[in-house]
């Protein structure tokens, strides 16, 4: 085979191993054994001694033309292959955007809050103020003024916390019907407001007792309010807040800042009267305090009672959650619980 003949079969050969080539070890390999100093090209480069003068420069200019050659290809392989390791490293490294997101927790608002803003609402479209009152309170208007004078034996169920003598954190909520009372102009209409809020007492807690929690006041003073106007309210709050079919009961009862005063018990919501565990096999569930604001009251606050009058209410929401919601254990709604908290998400 002629020198030129076997330059030819590399030619091909070594194009076929390049194509071939799967990484590029394999083809760095390749080109070290046919293009190195070694190889065979160099081979018959230097061979070229042995040749007449007439043909060293045809095979010379040859076997550059195959270099050039298999360099070339070396080089275009190099590149296909670099560009496959790349592509495999971007597919595999992609971000895969389907994944579903990280939830971030949402709160709610408390069980309490959503009862208190729901008899807000109820309230609010029978066109009573929501009136927010203070936490600290003075005895004058937390007990004198509701005709609670010191010597008084109806304080005894209502000790609390004392920041000073005359100074303390509110037993009740009744103190704001004395504010707002002081306060009103009739010449612009009736007052009718609600004012929810924290009270506090010394109280051991236990299932049914804390010594923080929460009251709805309600009063309304015109001319001419009666009983029947309490009556028709609180029925109709009742079956707002418990179902359409809901009477009420009213029972005497005693107030230092009512007369008269009752007790307000409503049909019960779960066995609807029949009588069941949650009315205690009664039919009836005590509900709230109200009666006729006690005359003394309303002249304390510069009201003439024989031309006002007025009826007032107390309702305790924890009380109301706890019914609806069957938990027997009022320390719940105060533990901040997350378990017991997010039973109550709301909307
Ligand atoms: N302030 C009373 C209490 O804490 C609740 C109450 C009863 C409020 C009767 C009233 C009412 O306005 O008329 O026990």
């Amino acid at each position: 085979m002629s020198l030129k003949d076997k330059l030819e079969v590399l030619k091909n050969e070594t194009s076929k191993k390049i194509q071939a080539a799967a990484d590029l070890a394999t083809l760095n390999q390749i080109r070290v054994e046919t293009l190195g100093k070694k190889g065979p090209i160099t081979e018959v480069l230097r061979g070229m001694k042995d040749l007449s003068a007439e043909e060293r420069p045809k095979v010379g200019a040859f076997a550059n033309e195959i270099r050039d050659y298999l360099t070339a290809a070396v080089e275009t392989k190099k590149t296909e292959l670099e560009q496959a390791v790349m592509d495999k490293a971007l597919a595999e490294e992609a971000i895969d955007v389907t994944l579903p997101g990280r939830q971030v927790p949402v709160g709610g608002r408390h069980v309490l809050t959503q009862i208190l803003e729901e008899i807000e609402d109820i309230f609010v479209g029978m066109g009573y103020q929501v009136i927010e009152g203070n936490e600290v309170e003075s005895d004058h208007y937390n007990f004198e003024r509701m005709n609670l004078p010191k010597d008084h034996p109806a304080r005894d169920m209502q000790d609390t916390f004392y920041i000073s003598e005359e100074t303390l954190i509110r037993t009740h909520t009744s103190p704001v019907q004395a504010r707002v009372m002081e306060k009103h102009d009739f010449s612009k209409g009736p007052l009718r407001m609600i004012s929810p809020g924290k009270v506090f007492r010394r109280d051991t807690d236990d299932a049914t007792h804390s010594h923080q929690f929460h009251q709805i006041e309600g009063l309304v003073v015109d001319k001419n309010v009666t009983m029947a106007d309490l009556k028709g309210t609180l029925e109709v709050m009742m079956q707002k807040m418990f179902g359409a079919d809901r009477k009420i009961r009213l029972r005497p009862s005693y107030f230092p800042f009512t007369e008269p005063s009752v007790e307000v018990d409503v049909s019960c919501f779960k066995c609807g009267g029949a009588g069941c565990n949650v009315c205690k096999y009664t039919g009836w569930i005590e509900i709230l305090g109200a009666g006729m604001v006690h005359p003394d009251v309303l002249s304390m606050s510069g009201i003439d009672p024989e031309e006002y009058s007025g009826f007032a209410f107390g309702i305790g929401p924890d009380r109301v959650a706890m019914l609806r919601y069957g938990v027997n254990d009022i320390r719940s709604f105060y533990q901040n619980d997350v378990r017991f908290l997010s039973q109550f998400k709301g909307e």
